[in-house]
Parts: C-alpha cells; sequence; structure tokens
C-alpha cells in the first residue's frame, strides 16, 4: 500500500490513517513564561520534528499540520515574519533528511499572497519530495477551509464555461478532487492542542466525519505521548457515518 492508496485496507488495525492537527498555543506557551509571544513559535517547530518523526511509527500514513491560516495575516508584522523566517528554515534545514526519509510534503493554501521566497521554498520542497511515497506531510500555510472552498468552485466553474464538464457532473469526489487536499482521503482523526475547541477555519469539507480530540497542552510542549494518547482515544470512538450500529440493526430488525 502507497500513500495513493485512499481505502484503509482491510482487517489493519484501528489506527487513524489520516491524522490531521491544529498546532495552537505557541503565544501562550511564551506569555506563561513571561516572554515575547513569538518566542513559542521556534518551540512549535521542535514539536512539529518530534511529531513527523513519531507519526509513521505510530502507524500514521497522511499527517496535515496547520500552521498559518488565512487569517493569522491579522498578527502584528513581526510575528507574521517570525512564522515567515521559521518555515523558511525548516525547509533549508529538514528538507535532505525528508527527502532520504521518503517524505512527500505538501504545501496546501494560497500561493498567491506568500512572499517569493517563501513560495520558492515550498515549491522546492515539494518539487524535491514529489517521488517519495514512504509518508506525505501536508503543511497548511496560508491556508483557510472556506478559501480553498472557493478555489475549487472556481477551477468547476471554469471547466462548465469552458464546457469541458456540465452542471451534472460536479458530485462530492469531483469537487473533493479540486480541493488542495485533492487525491487523499479526508483526516481520520483532528487534533487540536492547547484547550480551544474549534476548526478556524481548517479542513471544513473535509473534517465533516472527522473524530475530534482536544488535549490540554500548549502545542510547544506537544510530545509523542500525546499523539499516542489522541489514538487510544481515537480507537475507543465508534463511526457511524450517519448509518446505524451493526448490533442495534441487528436487535431492531
Ligand atoms: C499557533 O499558536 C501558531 C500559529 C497560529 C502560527 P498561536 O500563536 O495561535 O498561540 P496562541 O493561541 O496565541 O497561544
Ligand atoms: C488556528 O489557530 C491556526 C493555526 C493553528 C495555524 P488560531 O490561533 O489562529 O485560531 P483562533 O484565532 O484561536 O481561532
Ligand atoms: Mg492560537
Amino acid at each position: 500500500m502507497t500513500i495513493a492508496d485512499k481505502e484503509q485496507p482491510k482487517g489493519a488495525p484501528d489506527v487513524p490513517l489520516h491524522v490531521a492537527i491544529v498546532m495552537d498555543g505557541n503565544g501562550r506557551w511564551a506569555k506563561r513564561r513571561g516572554l515575547p509571544r513569538q518566542v513559542g513559535h521556534p518551540k512549535g517547530v521542535d514539536a512539529i520534528r518530534r511529531v513527523v518523526e513519531a507519526a509513521p511509527d505510530q502507524g500514521i500514513r497522511w499527517l496535515t499540520l496547520y500552521a498559518f491560516s488565512t487569517e493569522n495575516w491579522r498578527r502584528p508584522a513581526g510575528e507574521v515574519a517570525e512564522v515567515m523566517r521559521l518555515l523558511k528554515l525548516y525547509v533549508n534545514s529538514d528538507l535532505d533528511k525528508l527527502v532520504r526519509e521518503g517524505v512527500k510534503v505538501r504545501i496546501l493554501g494560497r500561493r498567491e499572497g506568500l512572499p517569493p521566497d517563501v513560495a520558492e521554498i515550498v515549491e522546492r520542497a515539494e518539487r524535491q519530495t514529489a517521488h517519495n511515497d514512504k509518508f506525505f506531510l501536508q503543511v497548511a500555510f496560508n491556508y483557510g477551509g472556506r478559501a480553498d472552498i472557493v478555489d475549487a468552485a472556481r477551477a468547476v466553474a471554469v471547466e462548465v464555461a469552458a464546457g469541458r464538464i456540465a452542471p451534472e457532473d460536479i458530485t462530492d469526489a469531483f469537487f473533493e478532487d479540486r480541493l488542495s487536499t485533492g487525491g487523499l482521503p479526508s483526516p481520520d482523526l483532528v487534533i487540536r492542542t492547547s484547550g480551544e475547541q474549534r476548526l478556524s477555519n481548517f479542513l471544513l469539507w473535509e473534517s465533516a466525519y472527522s473524530e475530534f480530540v482536544f488535549p490540554d497542552v500548549l502545542w510547544p510542549d506537544f510530545t509523542p505521548h500525546h499523539l499516542a494518547e489522541g489514538i487510544a482515544e481515537f480507537q475507543k470512538r465508534e463511526r457511524r457515518y450517519g448509518g446505524a450500529v451493526a448490533d442495534d440493526v441487528l436487535a431492531t430488525g
């Protein structure tokens, strides 16, 4: 099985194959120490490294990390600049290792609006890992779920206007393929750290039937142990997708 296969293999252990994380709490981590908010972000990058390293060993095949939202431009310019700097630093320092370890990288989100040097490094990360297939790392950067749906709708509208497809051809699957996450299955598990319990415009379409966990830990303190706890919690859930539970169907006829 490669990362391109969309279905969970039969008889596979009940591990969430696609985990998505809203990495929240960097600012509070710093504030609690009496430090400026942006000091939390490099600590957040350390947590990213730990999780990317541990995820394949925990049975995860696809990992999607929310790093910068379309709304995060509202932050002070110095903090935004720090996040941009850290993305570049992360790619520059870790790309060779990701290439070696078979990690395929995809950056979700709008390229327009990114500073040219950031856009360039994002493209390099994708290009150099394009042929990898051991593990898939998606980083949502300048990403918003609504913007992503709007962009997909525009792409579909162009195809209709050009006469290549008819409105009736637009199905769930057709539309889903045009989202920036196209080609990957939806996340089984969404984790948001820091205690906040909201999506904040992350994977709006894709998380329709995801399970959610909200560990009470700030992102810079997140370890592989917290990831394992999230997976254990996921394994207690029962996913129904709107259907009925098999036992109940038998009981009620
Ligand atoms: C998440 O941590 C990182 C980014 C959004 C870039 P925050 O910076 O949102 O941390 P809090 O929520 O202010 O603590
Ligand atoms: C969501 O967190 C974005 C990322 C973690 C990258 P925010 O901290 O921006 O979300 P709100 O403002 O608390 O909803
Ligand atoms: Mg936050």
